[in-house]
């Protein structure tokens, strides 16, 4: 039993799943098939809607729903306008609140800011009953975000693939928990059941994983990419502005070392996007053309060696997990955990 509830967290309890492993909301990577094979094995699936639009996103959702009853959430990059945090007025793009109306409508349980504060509609979701949940990448924000009213904390460190801040999640995970008071979640560098039982101990109540999802069968991404993941080690990838202007963790390869000694070339978040990652991370992602664009994925790369289903990697780390308690800390944990 000690087992069991070492493993049922917080984060279980609050958003009422099996398992502490969320599923990161990655754009362009993560639709309703993947989040449905994540929520029906017990953990909480995300859709990545950064990449989508209304219409697309309620599609989406659609597909988790037709799959599974169980909890899932929306990730949506809260990209502002215009912003008076003294005056409490947080103000998004259209594109933005298209997506925050459908995530609202159709009561998605939980509503994940991937980027920026989603101060601006805290409220809302908490009427409908919506779990909200924030990224952060040093203390600064977490305390921000707890003030804005978010009830979970994602603390990313700078392991993690995609954008991402310069602190390690080992440093950041336990300096976050110290100066919040609403639960915190690990991400970044984060693949398999060591890193979830370290992640408890660091006073995490889950793990928000993106890479090891990349590299599954359901995940939106072609094969070279994902097989990709599965060859390269923990020196294989690299952090750099080429994609997007912003500091972004991609897989080391001709359009990362193209940027090398030119950085002064490239152009400010979002237009480096705009002219230049887009098209050629499309080419690199789904067109399977791997050299030739920006293919995010975090330094647990190296921990990853197969593609499998997505709802094998939960029960897998789970079960890893528990073997780790039970051989290094003498936890008994019941069958079937
Ligand atoms: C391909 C890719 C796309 C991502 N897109 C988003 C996104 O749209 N919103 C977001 O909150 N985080 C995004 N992230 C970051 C993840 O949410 C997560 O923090 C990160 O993947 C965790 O680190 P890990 O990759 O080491 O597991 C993305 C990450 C990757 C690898």
């Amino acid at each position: 039993m000690a087992g069991v509830d070492v493993l049922h967290t917080e984060l279980c309890r609050i958003l009422q799943i099996r398992y502490p492993i969320c599923q990161a909301g990655m754009g362009f990577v993560a639709p309703g098939r993947l989040a449905a094979a994540v929520s029906t094995a017990g953990g909480l699936g995300v859709l990545g809607a950064g990449s989508m639009n209304a219409k697309q996103l309620r599609e989406e959702i659609t597909v988790v729903r037709d799959s599974t009853d169980r909890p899932f959430g929306v990730d949506i990059l809260f990209a502002q306008i215009k912003a008076d945090r003294n005056a409490q007025v947080v103000q998004y793009t259209d594109e933005v609140k298209a997506l925050i109306d459908v995530t609202l409508e159709e009561q998605v349980p939980v509503l994940v800011a991937g980027l920026g504060s989603p101060a601006g509609v805290v409220a809302d979701a908490h009427r409908q009953g919506m779990v909200v949940m924030a990224l952060a990448g040093n203390v600064r924000q977490a305390v921000r975000m707890e003030r804005d009213g978010v009830d979970i904390l994602i603390a990313q460190g700078h392991d993690a693939g995609g954008h991402t801040g310069r602190v390690g999640t080992m440093a950041l995970v336990p300096q976050v928990v110290d100066a919040v008071s609403v639960p915190v979640l690990a991400a970044g560098g984060i693949a398999d059941g060591r890193g979830l039982v370290a992640a408890l101990a660091l006073g995490a109540c889950g793990v928000w994983m993106g890479t090891r999802f990349i590299a599954t069968e359901e995940a939106l991404a072609h094969d070279n990419y994902k097989n990709k993941i599965v060859a390269i080690d923990e020196e294989g990838t690299v952090v750099t502005r080429c994609h997007s202007g912003k500091p972004c963790r991609l897989i080391r390869n001709q359009f990362t070392e193209s940027w090398e000694g030119r950085e002064d070339e490239i152009m400010p978040f979002p237009m480096q996007t705009i002219k230049v990652g887009a098209r050629a991370a499309k080419r690199a992602r789904y067109d399977g053309l791997i050299e030739e664009g920006g293919i995010p994925a975090g330094q647990s790369a190296g921990l990853i060696h197969d593609v499998r289903p997505a709802g094998d990697v939960v029960r897998d780390v789970m079960a890893e997990a528990a073997g780790v308690l039970h051989e290094r800390f003498g936890v008994a944990l019941q069958a079937g955990v």
